[in-house]
């Protein structure tokens, strides 16, 4: 089934298309099929929904019938809109794009770019040899027939290990292993979400989390972090529970994506009671938990404080190990697990067993490798943080301390523009609007430092060079963008 954008919810996501940089020169209707490619480009708006009928765009943006039909008219010859005769016009891709590892849809010349879309770590030198290894444990399985539903029981007994040596006693029944943290998200909202039931995330959050939430069709609230004090503001986020009641809240309390906050102690408790009291299931996403940096302390696991079962904690081998493993998990009670087990048959089955045992020979050397991740993302952080100081001063943020992004403050609106102009330059971007739900967020910017230093300090060379010119540039803004979404 195909979604329908209303009139008013698209002249919402185009907020002032108007009065966007560049504007100056061209005419209304080139302006708002730019600003509709740029909200494709963006991520904002999907590919493949109906877009309102133009009478009603009209309406909403209180301009011409003919300036939207012009501006459709735009975006079908630019291959952005597919039309047919009396049933509408869908948001479509221009032909020769595809997706890349960041989940945008890029053209197929850019070997060179530098991607820092994508928030994650090239394989450690520990995964072959892990690889060679587990190819050597596989005989030990092949006289079954392989389904494994909730994992293979000795790497569900490696992760409920780990867990209980943060502090959190778990068994192997309470571990679900899944194909990455992703999946392990989509299974759970699967089993805990019916379509139409209130959802609280953080804003900024994990855009592939909006992504499940809205295939699940859940009504989602935000809770506002903020971006360079605290993050979490406690009486903010417990009265957005108390009072919106939400069936379940995904919340990133380790090294928050994108803003790398640390939630305390105090807060995961208080947010624990106070769901358990408003009827609402947390999921927990701690797929940064090992990647804490300069020795910063870790706080108790918050399900360590669930006397209810209500906290659900998904978590992966992809930010410390590699994405390219695809092996996740989810820890909940023994019946939770039973119970995804029995809704995963109608989806996936089971995991790869082959992947399973590498997973088991990387966490067997887990402490040598996370601490050389550590060390590696500090010093690549560090690289990061002042190349930005000493390039683009007027830009403002938190050094994290742990994970692998940094959320900086721009000195203006300007995202959007600034990544479809970064990638003129070679530089990826995930614009602000990206990590939210209603098209804010665009005075702020993601940058990961999982790229080597000198990459880093290349793309914020560009990107200085990238925000001199989009305050000087004469030449109109509205041209086909380079990033579709
Ligand atoms: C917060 C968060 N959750 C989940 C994921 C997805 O992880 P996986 O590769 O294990 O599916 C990511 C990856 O960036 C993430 O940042």
């Amino acid at each position: 089934m195909t979604s329908l954008v209303r009139g008013s919810q698209l002249a919402r996501l185009l907020g002032h298309w108007h009065a966007l940089p560049g504007r100056r020169r061209s005419p209304d209707y080139a302006a708002l099929a730019g600003a509709v490619r740029g909200l494709l480009a963006d991520g904002r708006l999907p590919l493949g929904v109906r877009l309102p009928a133009e009478r009603e765009l009209a309406e909403a943006l209180k301009v011409s019938r003919t300036t939207v039909t012009a501006a459709y008219r735009g975006l079908r010859e630019s291959g952005h809109l597919t039309s047919r005769r009396g049933a509408g016009s869908w948001t479509t891709l221009p032909r020769g794009h595809r997706v890349a590892s960041s989940g945008l849809w890029t053209p197929l010349d850019d070997m060179d770019m530098i991607d820092l879309g994508c928030a994650a770590l090239a394989a450690p030198a520990e995964l072959l040899p892990s690889a060679r290894a587990a190819a050597e444990d596989l005989p030990r399985y092949l006289d079954g027939a392989g389904y494994h539903p909730t994992g293979i029981v000795e790497l569900r007994e490696a992760i409920a290990q780990e867990y209980t040596e943060r502090g959190l006693t778990t068994s192997a029944e309470q571990i679900m292993v899944t194909n990455g943290t992703q999946h392990a998200l989509d299974l759970v909202l699967r089993l805990t979400v019916p379509a139409g039931a209130g959802v609280l995330v953080e804003s900024p959050t994990y855009p592939n989390a909006l992504a499940a939430l809205s295939a699940r069709r859940a009504r989602i609230a935000t809770h506002g972090l903020d971006a360079l004090g605290a993050g979490w503001d406690a009486d903010l986020l417990l009265d957005a529970i108390r009072q919106t009641r939400p069936r379940l809240a995904y919340l990133i309390p380790e090294f928050q994506n994108p803003t790398g906050h640390l939630m305390p102690a105090e807060l995961r408790e208080r947010v624990v009671a106070t769901a358990h009291a408003s009827g609402t299931d947390l999921v927990v996403d701690e797929s940064f938990v090992d990647l804490a940096l300069d020795g910063t302390p870790m706080p108790p696991p918050t399900a360590v404080f669930d006397r209810h079962s209500r906290v659900v904690c998904i978590g992966g081998m992809s930010k410390p190990y590699w994405g390219g493993l695809r092996v996740g998990w989810v820890r909940a009670s023994a019946p939770f697990v039973q119970r995804l087990a029995a809704l995963r048959v109608g989806v996936d089955m089971a995991s790869p067993v082959l992947d399973q045992l590498v997973a088991v020979h990387l966490l067997a050397r887990a402490d040598v490798i996370v601490r050389a991740r550590q060390a590696q993302l500090a010093a690549q952080r560090d690289a990061l943080a002042a190349a930005l100081r000493e390039a683009l001063p007027e830009w403002r943020f938190t050094l994290p301390r742990g994970g692998v992004t940094l959320w900086a403050e721009l000195d203006g609106p300007i995202s959007s523009a600034l990544a479809r102009a970064a990638e003129e330059v070679g530089v990826r971007l995930a614009p602000g609007p990206r990590f939210g739900v209603d098209g804010t967020l665009e005075r702020f910017l993601r940058f990961p430092f999982t790229l080597p230093a000198a990459e880093l300090v290349e793309a914020v060379s560009r990107l200085a060079a990238v925000r001199y010119d989009l305050d000087r540039t004469s030449r109109p803004q509205w041209k086909e963008p380079a990033v579709f979404a």
